[in-house]
């Protein structure tokens, strides 16, 4: 079994949609050698249904109820891994709480000009946020849980303009050094 980073033992990547999570979620769990979680794949394998479909028939309460317990059962699985939260995880202040007080865990907020954002993810797909207006939703949504975000995280990580391979290598250098702080 993989173990843990002197006392770094789930690396959570947060932030909002189109930053990379996913991404540079794989790219970090090939350097370390630990599984990825992904938050809305965990729900969709759980459940059988897609974000979508989920969304669409009971509603995004529901959606959330599912997102808060594959945000609780990650962080509380003993073995290692990376974890690619949903971007709306933040919203819960039990989801907040819990990133906050798990000791264990190194939680990494990607942020991106919305603008940028816009032009990853494009328009719908698999999040029925984005299907009117994805620029406009994402600024929205941006701005209103900026704080959120900030509440949570242990470090902030610009992505604009940086690939995915350069985060996950600065991701992997601070993971050193907090578990070298950690341990002194
Ligand atoms: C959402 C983010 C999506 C997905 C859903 C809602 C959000 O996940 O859970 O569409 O509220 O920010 P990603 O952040 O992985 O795209």
């Amino acid at each position: 079994m993989a173990t843990s980073r002197n006392g770094v033992r789930h690396v959570v990547l947060v932030g909002m949609m189109g930053t990379g999570k996913t991404t540079v979620g794989q790219l970090l769990a090939g350097r370390l050698g630990w599984p990825l979680v992904d938050s809305d794949e965990r729900i969709e394998a759980a459940t059988g249904r897609t974000v979508r479909e989920i969304w669409a028939t009971d509603g995004e309460t529901a959606f959330r109820e599912l997102e808060q317990a594959a945000l609780l059962d990650a962080l509380a699985d003993p073995r290692p891994s990376v974890v690619a939260a949903a971007g709306g995880v933040v919203l819960r202040a039990a989801n907040r709480e819990a990133l906050v007080s798990a000791e264990a865990a190194f939680v990494v907020w990607l942020v991106a000009d919305p603008a940028e954002l816009a032009a990853r993810v494009g328009e719908g797909g698999h999040r029925p946020l984005l299907d009117d207006d994805p620029e406009a939703v994402l600024r929205r949504l941006s701005a209103e849980r900026e704080e959120l975000y900030r509440e949570v995280a242990d470090v902030v990580l610009d992505t604009d303009d940086r690939s995915a391979e350069d985060i996950a290598d600065h991701v992997v250098e601070i993971v050193a050094r907090a578990a070298v702080e950690g341990s002194a």
